[in-house]
Protein backbone atom coordinates (compact mmCIF):
# COMPACT_ATOMS: atom_id res chain seq x y z
CA UNK A 1 0.00 0.00 0.00
CA UNK A 2 1.34 3.47 -0.91
CA UNK A 3 0.67 6.92 0.54
CA UNK A 4 0.97 10.49 -1.50
CA UNK A 5 4.39 10.35 -1.75
CA UNK A 6 4.61 7.27 -3.43
CA UNK A 7 6.35 5.28 -0.48
CA UNK A 8 4.83 2.34 0.44
CA UNK A 9 4.01 2.38 3.96
CA UNK A 10 5.01 -0.60 7.00
CA UNK A 11 2.81 -2.65 7.16
CA UNK A 12 2.85 -6.76 7.76
CA UNK A 13 -0.73 -7.65 7.25
CA UNK A 14 -1.12 -11.16 5.59
CA UNK A 15 3.15 -11.50 6.83
CA UNK A 16 4.01 -13.98 8.93
CA UNK A 17 6.90 -13.50 11.16
CA UNK A 18 9.25 -15.83 13.27
CA UNK A 19 10.97 -14.67 16.10
CA UNK A 20 13.24 -15.87 18.64
CA UNK A 21 13.81 -14.79 22.47
CA UNK A 22 10.76 -13.67 22.25
CA UNK A 23 9.53 -14.39 26.12
CA UNK A 24 10.98 -10.98 27.14
CA UNK A 25 13.80 -8.52 26.43
CA UNK A 26 14.51 -7.33 23.03
CA UNK A 27 12.55 -9.97 21.51
CA UNK A 28 9.38 -9.27 23.29
CA UNK A 29 9.53 -5.61 21.87
CA UNK A 30 10.43 -7.26 18.72
CA UNK A 31 7.30 -8.70 18.46
CA UNK A 32 5.54 -5.99 19.94
CA UNK A 33 6.70 -3.95 16.65
CA UNK A 34 5.74 -6.72 14.42
CA UNK A 35 2.43 -6.66 16.34
CA UNK A 36 1.71 -3.02 15.63
CA UNK A 37 2.30 -3.17 12.18
CA UNK A 38 -0.67 -6.22 11.46
CA UNK A 39 1.97 -9.07 11.58
CA UNK A 40 0.75 -12.60 12.27
CA UNK A 41 3.36 -13.73 14.84
CA UNK A 42 4.76 -17.17 15.87
CA UNK A 43 6.70 -17.08 19.05
CA UNK A 44 10.16 -19.03 20.08
CA UNK A 45 11.71 -19.12 23.53
CA UNK A 46 12.01 -21.88 26.14
CA UNK A 47 9.03 -21.28 28.17
CA UNK A 48 5.93 -21.77 27.01
CA UNK A 49 4.21 -19.77 30.04
CA UNK A 50 6.12 -16.63 29.10
CA UNK A 51 5.22 -17.26 25.36
CA UNK A 52 1.58 -17.70 25.92
CA UNK A 53 1.82 -14.19 28.05
CA UNK A 54 3.37 -12.22 25.27
CA UNK A 55 0.70 -13.62 22.68
CA UNK A 56 -2.50 -12.92 25.32
CA UNK A 57 -1.25 -9.45 25.54
CA UNK A 58 -0.77 -9.01 21.75
CA UNK A 59 -3.74 -10.40 20.90
CA UNK A 60 -5.95 -7.68 23.25
CA UNK A 61 -4.06 -5.17 22.23
CA UNK A 62 -3.18 -5.27 18.26
CA UNK A 63 -5.85 -8.58 17.35
CA UNK A 64 -3.93 -10.76 15.00
CA UNK A 65 -2.52 -14.53 15.28
CA UNK A 66 -0.20 -14.78 18.09
CA UNK A 67 1.29 -18.81 18.76
CA UNK A 68 3.61 -19.54 21.11
CA UNK A 69 6.31 -22.78 20.01
CA UNK A 70 8.09 -23.20 23.39
CA UNK A 71 11.41 -24.43 22.02
CA UNK A 72 15.00 -25.10 22.73
CA UNK A 73 17.31 -23.53 19.85
CA UNK A 74 20.34 -25.63 20.82
CA UNK A 75 18.35 -28.77 20.07
CA UNK A 76 18.50 -29.13 16.10
CA UNK A 77 15.77 -31.52 16.10
CA UNK A 78 13.82 -29.37 18.17
CA UNK A 79 14.21 -26.23 15.61
CA UNK A 80 13.21 -28.15 12.55
CA UNK A 81 10.17 -29.36 13.96
CA UNK A 82 9.27 -26.23 15.38
CA UNK A 83 10.06 -24.30 11.63
CA UNK A 84 8.26 -26.91 10.31
CA UNK A 85 4.95 -26.79 12.39
CA UNK A 86 4.50 -22.97 11.89
CA UNK A 87 4.61 -23.90 8.01
CA UNK A 88 1.96 -26.13 8.77
CA UNK A 89 -0.10 -23.55 10.56
CA UNK A 90 0.73 -20.41 8.97
CA UNK A 91 1.34 -21.79 5.35
CA UNK A 92 3.83 -19.36 5.19
CA UNK A 93 7.23 -17.77 6.73
CA UNK A 94 7.94 -14.24 5.60
CA UNK A 95 10.38 -12.86 8.41
CA UNK A 96 12.74 -14.65 10.35
CA UNK A 97 14.02 -12.71 13.42
CA UNK A 98 16.60 -14.62 15.47
CA UNK A 99 17.50 -12.78 18.48
CA UNK A 100 17.65 -15.79 21.36
CA UNK A 101 20.89 -15.38 22.67
CA UNK A 102 23.18 -15.37 26.01
CA UNK A 103 26.14 -14.75 27.46
CA UNK A 104 28.05 -17.27 30.24
CA UNK A 105 31.27 -14.94 30.23
CA UNK A 106 35.10 -15.87 31.92
CA UNK A 107 38.33 -15.26 30.62
CA UNK A 108 40.02 -17.94 28.20
CA UNK A 109 41.84 -19.81 30.72
CA UNK A 110 39.43 -20.95 33.06
CA UNK A 111 36.55 -21.27 30.42
CA UNK A 112 35.02 -24.62 30.84
CA UNK A 113 34.13 -26.35 27.62
CA UNK A 114 29.99 -25.85 28.41
CA UNK A 115 30.17 -22.47 28.75
CA UNK A 116 31.62 -22.47 25.15
CA UNK A 117 28.99 -24.89 23.98
CA UNK A 118 25.79 -23.24 25.15
CA UNK A 119 26.78 -19.74 23.77
CA UNK A 120 27.56 -21.18 20.33
CA UNK A 121 24.75 -23.76 19.44
CA UNK A 122 22.12 -20.67 21.55
CA UNK A 123 23.42 -17.76 19.50
CA UNK A 124 24.90 -19.57 16.50
CA UNK A 125 24.40 -22.71 15.44
CA UNK A 126 20.34 -22.08 16.21
CA UNK A 127 20.74 -19.87 13.86
CA UNK A 128 22.16 -22.56 10.79
CA UNK A 129 19.56 -24.87 11.79
CA UNK A 130 16.28 -22.42 11.81
CA UNK A 131 17.84 -20.82 8.68
CA UNK A 132 18.65 -23.85 6.51
CA UNK A 133 14.51 -24.55 7.88
CA UNK A 134 13.00 -21.69 6.75
CA UNK A 135 14.91 -20.81 3.92
CA UNK A 136 13.67 -24.04 2.00
CA UNK A 137 10.00 -22.12 2.32
CA UNK A 138 10.59 -18.53 1.64
CA UNK A 139 13.18 -20.31 -1.73
CA UNK A 140 9.72 -21.53 -2.55
CA UNK A 141 8.00 -18.28 -1.67
CA UNK A 142 10.72 -16.46 -3.62
CA UNK A 143 10.32 -13.91 -1.03
CA UNK A 144 11.96 -13.43 2.77
CA UNK A 145 13.92 -11.10 5.01
CA UNK A 146 16.21 -12.46 7.71
CA UNK A 147 17.35 -10.89 10.71
CA UNK A 148 19.92 -11.95 13.08
CA UNK A 149 20.18 -9.84 16.15
CA UNK A 150 25.22 -9.63 16.85
CA UNK A 151 26.13 -7.62 18.98
CA UNK A 152 28.95 -4.94 18.96
CA UNK A 153 31.07 -7.22 21.07
CA UNK A 154 31.00 -9.07 17.80
CA UNK A 155 32.50 -6.50 15.66
CA UNK A 156 34.91 -5.16 18.46
CA UNK A 157 35.55 -7.95 20.59
CA UNK A 158 35.41 -8.11 24.22
CA UNK A 159 37.76 -8.83 27.05
CA UNK A 160 36.02 -12.17 28.98
CA UNK A 161 33.20 -12.57 26.22
CA UNK A 162 35.01 -14.99 23.89
CA UNK A 163 32.91 -17.04 23.09
CA UNK A 164 30.10 -14.62 22.98
CA UNK A 165 31.85 -12.37 20.78
CA UNK A 166 32.61 -15.30 18.54
CA UNK A 167 29.36 -16.33 18.10
CA UNK A 168 27.84 -12.91 17.26
CA UNK A 169 31.26 -12.37 15.03
CA UNK A 170 29.49 -16.04 13.34
CA UNK A 171 26.26 -14.45 13.04
CA UNK A 172 27.70 -11.47 10.75
CA UNK A 173 29.54 -13.78 8.60
CA UNK A 174 26.46 -16.42 8.09
CA UNK A 175 23.95 -13.35 7.63
CA UNK A 176 26.65 -11.66 4.84
CA UNK A 177 27.35 -15.08 2.96
CA UNK A 178 23.75 -15.52 3.16
CA UNK A 179 22.97 -12.48 1.56
CA UNK A 180 25.21 -13.32 -1.40
CA UNK A 181 23.27 -16.92 -1.80
CA UNK A 182 19.60 -15.98 -1.71
CA UNK A 183 19.86 -12.51 -2.88
CA UNK A 184 18.51 -13.83 -6.28
CA UNK A 185 15.71 -15.48 -4.74
CA UNK A 186 14.21 -12.30 -3.10
CA UNK A 187 15.41 -13.18 -0.07
CA UNK A 188 17.66 -10.26 2.10
CA UNK A 189 19.80 -11.25 5.34
CA UNK A 190 20.54 -8.32 7.77
CA UNK A 191 22.27 -7.79 10.86
CA UNK A 192 21.74 -5.49 13.92
CA UNK A 193 24.47 -4.95 16.40
CA UNK A 194 23.14 -2.86 19.30
CA UNK A 195 25.13 -2.34 21.79
CA UNK A 196 24.53 -1.62 25.61
CA UNK A 197 20.37 -2.00 25.52
CA UNK A 198 18.25 -2.45 29.32
CA UNK A 199 17.46 -5.95 29.69
CA UNK A 200 17.62 -8.78 32.13
CA UNK A 201 21.06 -9.12 30.20
CA UNK A 202 23.03 -6.39 31.66
CA UNK A 203 21.70 -6.54 34.84
CA UNK A 204 24.63 -9.08 35.58
CA UNK A 205 26.76 -5.59 35.13
CA UNK A 206 27.88 -3.95 38.71
CA UNK A 207 27.06 -0.19 38.88
CA UNK A 208 30.63 -0.01 38.42
CA UNK A 209 30.67 -1.34 35.03
CA UNK A 210 27.88 0.21 33.91
CA UNK A 211 29.13 3.41 35.11
CA UNK A 212 32.42 3.25 33.19
CA UNK A 213 30.20 2.03 29.85
CA UNK A 214 28.06 4.95 30.39
CA UNK A 215 30.59 7.70 30.60
CA UNK A 216 31.91 6.35 27.17
CA UNK A 217 28.74 6.48 25.37
CA UNK A 218 28.24 9.01 23.52
CA UNK A 219 24.37 9.34 23.66
CA UNK A 220 25.36 9.45 27.90
CA UNK A 221 22.43 6.24 28.10
CA UNK A 222 21.88 2.55 27.73
CA UNK A 223 19.55 2.07 24.55
CA UNK A 224 15.84 0.90 25.14
CA UNK A 225 14.30 -2.68 23.66
CA UNK A 226 12.26 -0.47 21.31
CA UNK A 227 15.08 1.46 19.69
CA UNK A 228 15.90 -2.02 18.37
CA UNK A 229 12.74 -3.33 17.50
CA UNK A 230 12.22 -0.08 15.13
CA UNK A 231 15.03 -1.18 12.91
CA UNK A 232 13.86 -4.84 12.54
CA UNK A 233 11.11 -3.26 11.51
CA UNK A 234 12.64 -1.29 8.86
CA UNK A 235 15.37 -3.90 7.88
CA UNK A 236 12.11 -6.18 7.30
CA UNK A 237 10.16 -3.61 5.43
CA UNK A 238 9.94 -2.87 1.81
CA UNK A 239 11.41 0.69 3.34
CA UNK A 240 14.49 -1.49 3.25
CA UNK A 241 13.96 -3.20 -0.07
CA UNK A 242 17.86 -2.88 -1.50
CA UNK A 243 19.07 -3.51 1.90
CA UNK A 244 20.75 -6.81 2.29
CA UNK A 245 24.01 -8.37 3.93
CA UNK A 246 24.21 -4.96 6.28
CA UNK A 247 24.98 -4.36 9.40
CA UNK A 248 23.05 -2.01 11.40
CA UNK A 249 24.97 -1.32 14.25
CA UNK A 250 22.86 0.49 17.10
CA UNK A 251 25.12 1.23 20.39
CA UNK A 252 24.52 5.31 21.22
CA UNK A 253 27.70 6.18 19.69
CA UNK A 254 29.97 3.86 21.76
CA UNK A 255 32.16 2.52 18.97
CA UNK A 256 31.45 5.46 16.08
N1 LIG B 1 20.90 -6.45 26.14
C1 LIG B 1 21.98 -6.04 25.50
O1 LIG B 1 22.69 -5.13 25.94
C2 LIG B 1 22.37 -6.67 24.18
C3 LIG B 1 23.39 -6.05 23.44
C4 LIG B 1 23.76 -6.61 22.21
C5 LIG B 1 23.11 -7.72 21.74
N2 LIG B 1 22.12 -8.30 22.47
C6 LIG B 1 21.49 -9.50 21.92
O2 LIG B 1 20.10 -9.31 21.81
C7 LIG B 1 19.43 -10.55 21.99
C8 LIG B 1 18.35 -10.39 23.05
O3 LIG B 1 18.98 -10.01 24.26
P1 LIG B 1 18.17 -9.55 25.57
O4 LIG B 1 19.01 -8.55 26.25
O5 LIG B 1 16.78 -9.23 25.22
O6 LIG B 1 18.26 -10.91 26.41
P2 LIG B 1 17.30 -11.54 27.51
O7 LIG B 1 16.44 -10.48 28.13
O8 LIG B 1 18.16 -12.37 28.37
O9 LIG B 1 16.34 -12.50 26.61
C9 LIG B 1 16.89 -13.59 25.94
C10 LIG B 1 15.78 -14.32 25.20
O10 LIG B 1 16.35 -15.48 24.56
C11 LIG B 1 15.61 -16.64 24.93
N3 LIG B 1 16.48 -17.80 24.99
C12 LIG B 1 17.63 -17.97 25.69
N4 LIG B 1 18.12 -19.19 25.51
C13 LIG B 1 17.26 -19.84 24.68
C14 LIG B 1 17.22 -21.16 24.13
N5 LIG B 1 18.17 -22.07 24.40
N6 LIG B 1 16.20 -21.48 23.31
C15 LIG B 1 15.23 -20.57 23.03
N7 LIG B 1 15.22 -19.30 23.51
C16 LIG B 1 16.22 -18.95 24.33
C17 LIG B 1 15.03 -16.30 26.32
O11 LIG B 1 13.86 -17.02 26.61
P3 LIG B 1 13.82 -18.34 27.55
O12 LIG B 1 14.74 -18.11 28.69
O13 LIG B 1 12.37 -18.45 27.92
O14 LIG B 1 14.24 -19.47 26.68
C18 LIG B 1 14.68 -14.82 26.11
O15 LIG B 1 13.43 -14.72 25.46
C19 LIG B 1 20.50 -11.58 22.34
O16 LIG B 1 20.88 -12.29 21.20
C20 LIG B 1 21.65 -10.71 22.82
O17 LIG B 1 22.90 -11.36 22.63
C21 LIG B 1 21.73 -7.80 23.69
Amino acid sequence: MQNHSGVDRIGFESKTVVITGASRGIGLEIARAFAEAGASLALISRSEEGLQRVCEGLRTQASQKCFPYPTDVRQKVEVERTIERIREDFGAIHVLVHNAGITRDGLIARMQDQAWQDVLDTNLNSAFWLTRSVSKVMIRQREGSILYISSVVGLRGNAGQSNYAASKAGLIGLGKSLAKELGSRNIRVNIVAPGFIETEMIQQLSPQQKERILANIPLRRLGRPKEIASICLFLASSWASYITGSVIQADGGLFA
